[in-house]
């Protein structure tokens, strides 16, 4: 097979990383996608580093077992546990997750950013060194956003209980005078809607998934595997769980629905 017609293998822990997906899909329409969810084991966030990495380096296997050209690990919390351990394992590029700390700090005119993301991801040498080398001279208001995850997974992205939540974890930021309120979790852009509602007009949302999508583009071409045929692009979806969800997301999203050549597979599968 030629390398180049290769799929992109992509993960989550769950449906999150949907949110990637759409932004690669958007500025790679020619490229074929594998979308690994591990929504047996979602969540991630609060789980231990050492069993992420378990987890991360079970589904790379299989993703290069699917013939994957290079991995997008579509999960802040994965990223943050695991890329390390991926580069050194496995002989093909990987693109992680960056918490998009450096643009809110470039840009904040309050010189105060908020950052929403999990234990996980706050715990991981990426976040801590980004804010050391980025945020040093601003006040950085963080909390954990515990059982958000958890609502997008059950389809209550835009439910009550995800905006009395939303509310509890942003109004201190509100407080702080945040100018941006930085998403570090892939499952956070579906909540886009609810947070727009309760944040005062004037603070900026920063989603990471465009720039992570260019950044693959970027690197698909520097290693020559970017696809140059535009024949039968396809997307194939696995999950290790229940997979309405991403049925449900992809129906609904404006992108992927519209997928030009909507080869979609669903397939339920245990592998870890
Ligand atoms: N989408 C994952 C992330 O970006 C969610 C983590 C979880 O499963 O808790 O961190």
């Amino acid at each position: 097979m030629n390398p180049k017609q290769k799929p992109i293998g992509i993960f989550d822990s769950g449906a999150g990383g949907l949110s990637v997906l759409k932004e690669l899909v958007k500025i790679m329409p020619y490229e074929s996608f594998i979308y690994f969810a591990d929504s047996a084991n979602c969540p991630y966030g609060s789980k231990p580093h050492e069993k992420i990495i378990e987890l991360s380096d079970c589904i790379t296997k299989f993703l290069i077992e699917q013939h994957c050209k290079t991995i997008v690990v579509a999960c802040n919390t994965a990223t943050a546990a695991a890329i390390d351990h991926l580069r050194k394992s496995f002989n093909l590029p990987f693109i992680g997750m960056e918490p998009a700390i450096k643009p809110a700090s470039l840009n904040t005119k309050t010189k105060s950013i908020g950052v929403l993301a999990t234990a996980g991801t706050f715990k991981g040498r990426l976040y801590i060194e980004t804010s050391q080398k980025y945020a040093s001279d601003v006040n950085v208001c963080y909390q954990v956003g515990e059982g958000l995850v958890e609502l997008v997974e059950k389809g209550m992205a835009n439910s009550k209980e995800a905006e009395v939540l939303l509310k509890k974890y942003v109004e201190p930021m509100v407080d702080c005078n945040i100018d941006h309120l930085v998403l570090g979790c892939t499952h956070y852009p579906f909540l886009k809607p609810v947070l727009r509602k309760i944040l005062p007009k004037g603070i900026e949302i920063i989603d990471p998934a465009p720039a992570v999508a260019k950044q693959t583009s970027k690197i698909l071409q520097e290693f020559n595997l970017n696809n140059d045929d535009t024949n039968n692009p396809y997307i194939t979806f696995f999950s290790s769980g229940k997979s309405e969800i991403l049925n449900d997301i992809v129906e609904k999203d404006e992108t992927l629905s519209t997928y030009k050549f909507p080869k979609m597979y669903y397939q339920e599968i245990r592998i870890c």
